[in-house]
């Protein structure tokens, strides 16, 4: 029988970049000319913004934030190491990288071998350069297992979730970062380059109606009134279906897997109704409060409507891993919510207990009172 860990995280771009431009979406931001100007002008920000901000647009807040996450992914790659996974399944978005206007499959198993990727080819396209002083175009291998994914692929379609899957990267195409700052977060102190764990991605298609619309969701208002939105991506009820059936298909593996879900909470680029200025934190901690409460059902209530309102496209990821933790009725260890108006995002960290799927089996699997430190 499996153990099974689950472990939720971000991977948000900018903390691979230094600190002096960790609040450059903002910045960018603030350049729309379709923006207010009421709405762009720090004085009339909330004051936990206005003191992030600060005088110096972010830079003096910058290394504090980075700090933070840093303390939270150093806990989560402990409870990774003591825990000795065989592999490590990720739900990450595919933001406009591998999948564009060929193909958007709403979910897709990435069945690769070990490939080798560059983690900062998104952050070189800003002109920023990494946190780490490497080259820019430093390389490291993320370890896949093709038969492995293969066959989660196989069970899925055969208890009835039809699942897409790729045995090869599009040419030319970016590694969808979601998967890659998984590792090089998780391995943080040597930027990806000394993990060895095998890594099995799931893409979800958490842009939805502005997956090719807005070609990787940084867009400026003019462009948005004028957009052809995309058909929606999955609900957040079929993410939580999509991850109770990976739990279901690896239960009878006798190996240990780590269940991820690779994403910030509500992304300020994407709330449009705050004009991109800050993130939906109201909204974000609605949800996290019901997630310490064990509260499944209110995130199944969730409607993909509801999660584009609040900029908080990528949580579709978190829909897909609390799916499988309800299935196996794991416990919540541990969690902490970092939140935040000018680094872009919401930040929410979490570790549940691992679990036998002996055990799971046995559960009736309706949520938990979870034990939480805040
Ligand atoms: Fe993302």
């Amino acid at each position: 029988m499996a153990e099974i860990l689950g472990l939720g995280m971000t991977h948000y771009p900018l903390l691979a970049g230094r600190d002096e431009n960790m609040a450059g979406l903002l910045r960018g931001t603030l350049r729309d000319p379709d923006i207010p100007a009421e709405e762009k002008d720090p004085s009339r920000w909330p004051a936990g913004m206005q003191a992030e901000w600060g005088d110096d647009e972010g830079r003096a807040a910058a290394p504090g934030h980075r700090a933070d996450l840093v303390e939270h992914l150093d806990r989560c790659r402990k409870a990774v190491d003591d825990f000795a996974p065989d592999a490590i399944v990720v739900w990450g978005d595919d933001q406009y990288e591998n999948f564009r206007e060929e193909v958007v499959p709403p979910f897709c198993v990435l069945a690769y071998d070990d490939i080798d990727v560059h983690p900062f080819e998104v952050m070189n396209e800003f002109g920023n350069p990494n946190a780490w002083g490497l080259a820019d175009d430093m390389t490291f291998t993320l370890h896949g297992n093709r038969s492995w994914s293969r066959t989660l692929t196989d069970r899925l379609i055969g208890s009835g979730f039809d699942m897409a899957y790729s045995y090869r990267k599009r040419e030319g195409a970016h590694f969808p970062h979601a998967i890659a700052n998984t590792q090089l977060f998780l391995d943080y102190h040597h930027a990806g380059r000394e993990f060895d764990v095998p890594i099995i991605p799931i893409t979800v298609n958490c842009y939805g109606r502005h997956a090719i619309a807005r070609r990787g969701g940084l867009a400026k208002f003019a462009e948005i009134w004028q957009e052809e939105t995309d058909p929606s991506g999955p609900s957040p009820a079929r993410c939580m279906e999509l991850g109770r059936g990976v739990a279901r298909a690896l239960a009878a593996d006798d190996r240990r897997y780590v269940f991820v879900a690779s994403s910030s909470w509500s992304h300020a680029f994407l709330t449009d109704k705050l004009w991109h200025i800050r993130p939906d934190t109201a909204a974000d901690m609605e949800l996290y409060d019901a997630f310490i409460a064990g509260d499944y059902e209110r995130w199944r209530r969730t409607t993909g409507t509801d999660v584009v309102d609040a900029g908080q496209h990528e949580m579709l990821n978190w829909f897909c891993l609390l799916g499988a933790m309800e299935e196996l009725g794991a416990p919540l260890n541990w969690s902490t919510m970092v939140t935040t108006d000018v680094f872009n995002s919401n930040k929410c960290f979490a570790l549940f207990d691992p679990v036998s799927t002996d055990a799971a089996h046995r559960s009736t699997a309706t949520g938990t009172t979870p034990a939480v430190s805040a």
